[in-house]
């Protein structure tokens, strides 16, 4: 059986794996063990037999909006509906903070609009939305999609 739950200390290895075999092929940024525990009280995972097949994120950047992150299934898990309940379970919890946008840069663009994402352009995005961009390897030729969904 598949358990969706908030991610604990314990799963940061094994997250950390999912993530960066996807950043290997250049489908993900890739985390460090330093970021996924400062950051682990935003993710949630999806676990079978206590081994993590998929995970995401909520990241808040500001009064009215927040950022899905680091979203991966495992490869021998896609297609089941995992990131789609994954993505759910975030979006819950931003209208439970009333965060009345959710955006995400990706490249699967087919899956975010599945989902009633749609894209914008990245320009109209708020400055507060690089801030981090600066530590990416990819900084100043960010490729990805720049998507929204409206909750309210
Ligand atoms: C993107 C990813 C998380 C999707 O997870 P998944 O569990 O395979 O997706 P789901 O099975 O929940 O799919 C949800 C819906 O999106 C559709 N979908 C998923 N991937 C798709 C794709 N590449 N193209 C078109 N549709 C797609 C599914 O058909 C499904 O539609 P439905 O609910 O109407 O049947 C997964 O493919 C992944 O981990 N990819 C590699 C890492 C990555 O690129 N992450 C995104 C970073 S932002």
């Amino acid at each position: 059986m598949i358990v969706y739950r908030r991610a604990r200390l314990s799963d940061v290895e094994e997250i950390l794996k999912l993530i960066n075999k996807y950043a290997e092929k250049g489908l993900m940024l890739p985390r460090t063990r330093s970021t996924l525990y400062e950051g682990v009280r935003e993710f949630v995972v999806a676990a079978e037999n206590d081994q993590i097949i998929g995970t995401g994120s909520l990241h808040i950047v500001w009064d009215n909006l927040a950022e899905i992150r680091a979203l991966a299934v495992d490869q021998s898990y896609q297609s089941q509906g995992i990131g789609r309940k994954l993505v759910e379970i975030l979006l819950q919890e931003a209208l439970e903070l009333h965060c009345p946008q959710i955006f995400t840069l990706t490249y699967q663009l087919e899956f975010f609009r599945h989902l009633g994402f749609t894209l914008v352009d990245k320009e109209q995005m708020p400055q507060k939305v690089w801030k981090e961009c600066i530590n990416c390897i990819k900084f100043p030729n960010c490729d990805e999609n720049a998507m929204i969904l409206n909750l309210e």
